[in-house]
């Protein structure tokens, strides 16, 4: 449906978004991750753009965590930092999002040389300069390595300390099998003290468990949770419990989680009272940035405009950036129906 000013705008386009699962370093581009590497001498296994696109087919997260990880070694200087995020922002903003809560994983940066102070200086500047640009309301949240130890994710809470007033909060992604949430208890409990919002990743590829074991360290949004939709009494505590799930269909559909997103479960788990949203998690690595993710869900228009609606009410924002959010929702739907 044609929408505002832009007659080839579609109703998703312009659909206001929050987004609150996308890490930017998989927000790295073909050509960035060439020009990163020309100018900071780093080699890459591929010989071009193309030859990089040629291998962004995975048989599961391992794999492609595997490339995911290659692929960062470019980054390597604030600058780095700075544009990747505002090349982000700006790419976010075109695709209607308002509000970005977006990850970025400092430890492998940390070992390769890179302070923590440059990679999140360079992210803080873009997401300062962002919001002046285009009024899109962008926050930070790190993440820890789950194929690392606890130890290694509570020094990571040391690092960041001087940092704590500029970031909103943490999370746990990585290669999920075998590394489930409760080996991280004490991380989460001691980044609750601190005062940090708490994400973690469970339920992508591995099992219900996981997301439970989640709840239990008082994770307050669960990245994914796909696995969760079969397990009735775990949507019930996810429902009872009011904690939402970022989930990530074309995500899904790369790592094959999923074989097919015309029986995705983000529908029934919506209809069963969870707040579910969609997002991106890697938009390159995984053909598509946020709207794009809205649209291979081949849902009518007043059910995105409800999922929409729970990316707002999922944030991590206060209360009046919340309401605003969702009235927008409702205006778009209202002003499109
Ligand atoms: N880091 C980047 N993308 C990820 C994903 N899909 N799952 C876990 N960790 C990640
Ligand atoms: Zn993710």
């Amino acid at each position: 449906m044609a929408t505002g000013g832009d007659p080839a705008a579609s109703f998703v386009d312009t659909l206001p978004k929050a987004e609150l699962h996308v890490h930017l370093e998989g927000t790295l581009e073909p050509e960035d991750m060439f020009a990163f590497a020309a100018r900071n001498d780093v080699d890459l296994p591929w010989a071009s753009p193309d030859e990089l696109r040629a291998a962004y087919s995975y048989t599961g997260l391992d794999r492609f965590l595997e490339l995911y990880y290659r692929g960062c070694t470019v980054l390597r200087r604030r600058a780095d930092f700075h544009e990747l995020t505002a090349a982000y922002l700006r790419r976010a903003a075109a695709q209607g999002v308002r509000r970005a809560e977006m990850f970025v994983s400092p430890q492998s940066f940390l070992d390769a040389g890179v302070p923590v102070a440059d990679q999140l200086g360079g992210v803080l500047d873009a997401i300062a300069e962002a919001r002046t640009d285009t009024g899109i309301d962008g926050a930070l949240l790190v993440i820890a390595q789950r194929h690392r130890s606890e130890a290694e994710a509570l020094e990571l809470l040391e690092v960041l300390a001087p940092h704590r007033e500029s970031l909103l909060g943490v999370g746990l992604g990585g290669a999920e099998r075998g590394n489930p949430p409760s080996r991280f208890a004490r991380f989460f409990a001691d980044a609750r003290r601190r005062g940090y919002r708490l994400t973690c990743h469970a339920g992508e590829e591995g099992p219900p468990e996981y997301v439970r074991e989640a709840l239990d360290c008082g994770v307050e949004r669960i990245d994914h949770g796909y696995t969760a939709a079969g397990d009735p009494a775990l949507v019930a505590r996810l429902r009872d419990e009011g904690v939402p799930l970022t989930m990530c269909p074309l995500s899904n559909l790369r790592l094959r989680v999923t074989d097919d997103l015309s029986t995705y479960p983000i529908a029934a788990l919506h209809d069963a009272g969870v707040v579910v949203t969609v997002n991106s998690d890697d938009p390159p690595y995984f053909g598509g940035y946020v709207a794009d993710n809205y649209r291979a869900l081949g849902l009518p228009d007043p059910t995105l405009a409800a999922l929409a609606r729970n990316g707002f009410t999922a944030s991590f924002a206060d209360d009046a950036t919340v309401a605003a959010g969702r009235r927008a929702v409702d205006d778009h739907l209202a002003a499109c129906g």
